[in-house]
């Protein structure tokens, strides 16, 4: 029986994008080329969309080899919001030899992230796979020390750059009995609260996932993961959200009720979020398997946007090029929505029209690599021109109060309107901890919230927003830093706020 089968069956940074030179040229070309008709920009890319929905990201998993392509990291670097190291962050790739840490290559993933400001959904902290020897050899006493000492480590090194962790990956059974592993046999179903609080202890910012397959409709399997979650979240565990991988197959048919099935979890007072989605076909491809599979995308799109805490949607690598499904899955792939030449696929047109796109350019389904067009992305430019050293506006306290980061990445979707991504640094430049705060500042005019944000319960009122710390960042250590962030839209043109208060104290 293989895993993943549905069925018991074998198996800026600011400002600098909106001026820049490509997407001036673009707008020009447009107007030369429309004649009359109003310049409009090029189209959204599918993190915008999903943004325009309320929403936080729209994601792809990628891998190390992957980053020296470059036609495959110009999209990749501009078509997303966020990025899961589909590898790099897994247990034998960080701790292959025991208290041996290697970072190497999760923090190239990061730094890619960075430099295309795009978040990171951390994968995985605890896993039955990719796990080194060491670990199913250790005697059962001693296991619980060393799960607790891997998911501190990692957390502890990411912390502040990660935006989730999925903590514990697959711990069910298809039929929704535990899964056996070193960590159920030594600890039984208590090592995934003790990784929750270990996670939290690391990390107090990340949002804590607990991750599986087959739960994307209701079921045995969803069903286990919906008593364990509602024990943990009953006991003050702390976990913030659910991920369903969304590792779909056209002859397996479509998960039953998803959307309901995502509702209850949200229920819950969880956020939930479609982590590794792609959608195989036994190949060859035809065009009624490929008709099922933009219908299969539609409707994930439709079940995770009518819920309203869904707050992402991640495909498992973006392109058929690198792909894991044909790897993986013997005779099967052309799962992703852009095919081995990084050409758009109809799934792509599937994703983009459920997410709202009305009236794609003629180029929609063309494609994006040849040519990178200026799509008034988040990097709009081919090269990237987003960095962290792009004179984000700082604020500093001299007296040694706080000082605020406002990183933000706009788009322009025709004259004068976008949206945009603030991720917001707050630093305790002092010698003493403060203990909760509230951040204030005025978003200039023309501009609002499209969300609730992450990591800070927003108030606003007119243009001055309030940010008030969740219960599990309430605290900065002296010299410690917390991120939070939302999402916005724009009118006008864009600029960021600039002056900032800490408990009603400036930082600046
Ligand atoms: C996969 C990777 O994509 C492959 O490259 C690797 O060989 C095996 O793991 N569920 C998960 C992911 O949570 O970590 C898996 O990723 C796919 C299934």
């Amino acid at each position: 029986m293989s895993a993943y089968s549905r069925t018991p069956r074998p198996a800026l940074w600011r400002a600098v994008i909106i001026g820049s030179a490509a997407a001036a040229a673009a707008l020009l070309v447009a107007t030369m080329s429309t004649g009359p008709t109003p310049a409009r920009a090029a189209d959204p890319t599918l993190h915008q969309l999903m943004v325009n929905k309320g929403r936080v990201y729209f994601g792809s998993a990628t891998d190390n080899g992957e980053l020296s392509d470059t036609p495959y990291t110009t999209i990749l670097g501009s078509e997303f919001g966020s990025i899961t190291p589909g590898n790099s962050m897994k247990w034998d790739t960080i701790e292959p030899t025991q208290n041996t840490f290697n970072f190497t290559k999760g923090d190239a993933i990061v730094t890619f992230a960075q430099a295309h400001n795009q978040i990171v959904r951390g994968h995985t902290l605890v896993w039955h796979n990719q796990l080194p020897g060491w670990v199913s050899s250790l005697p059962a006493a001693s296991v619980q020390a060393a799960m607790e000492n891997h998911i501190t480590q990692e957390a502890t090194h990411y912390k502040g750059k990660v935006y989730s962790w999925d903590v514990v990956n697959e711990p069910f059974n298809d039929d929704g009995t535990y899964r056996t592993s070193p960590f159920y046999n030594a600890m039984g179903t208590a090592y995934i609260a003790d990784a929750f609080r270990t996670a939290r202890a690391a990390d107090p910012t990340a949002k804590l996932y607990i991750n599986d397959y087959n739960i994307d409709g209701t079921g045995a399997k969803a069903d286990a993961m919906y008593s364990l979650v509602s024990s943990l979240k009953s006991q003050g565990v702390p976990i913030d959200g659910v991920g369903f991988q969304g590792h779909l197959a056209v002859q397996y048919g479509f998960p039953t009720n998803m959307q309901a099935n995502l509702q209850r979890f949200a229920a819950l007072g969880l956020d939930v979020a479609i982590t590794e989605l792609d959608v195989r076909m036994v190949l060859p491809a035809d065009s009624s398997k490929v008709a099922t599979q933009n219908q299969y995308y539609t409707n994930v799109v439709n079940a995770c946007i009518g819920v309203t805490r869904c707050v992402g949607i991640t495909i498992w690598d973006y392109t058929d090029k690198y792909s894991w499904v044909p790897g993986t899955f013997s005779g099967q792939g052309s799962a992703l929505p852009w095919d081995e030449n990084l050409l758009k696929k109809p799934a792509y047109s599937a994703i983009a029209a459920a997410l709202g796109l009305t009236s794609p350019s003629p180029s929609a389904s063309a494609s994006s690599s040849a040519s990178p067009s200026p799509s008034a992305s988040r990097s709009a430019s081919p090269s990237p021109s987003v960095s962290p050293s792009a004179s984000p506006s700082t604020s500093p306290n001299p007296g040694g109060g706080c000082k605020v980061v406002y990183a933000a990445s706009p788009w322009t979707e025709s004259a004068g309107v976008g949206g945009f991504t603030a991720n917001i640094t707050i630093t305790n430049t002092g010698s003493t901890p403060i203990s909760g705060w509230s951040l204030k500042f005025s978003l200039p005019s023309g501009q609002t919230l499209t969300q609730s944000g992450w990591s800070a319960t927003y108030a606003v009122s007119g243009q001055a927003v309030t940010a008030t710390n969740v219960s599990y960042n309430s605290a900065i250590a002296a010299g410690a830093s917390i991120g939070i962030g939302f999402n916005g839209r724009w009118t006008g043109s864009y600029t960021s706020p600039t002056s900032f208060t800490l408990n009603n104290v400036a930082c600046s």
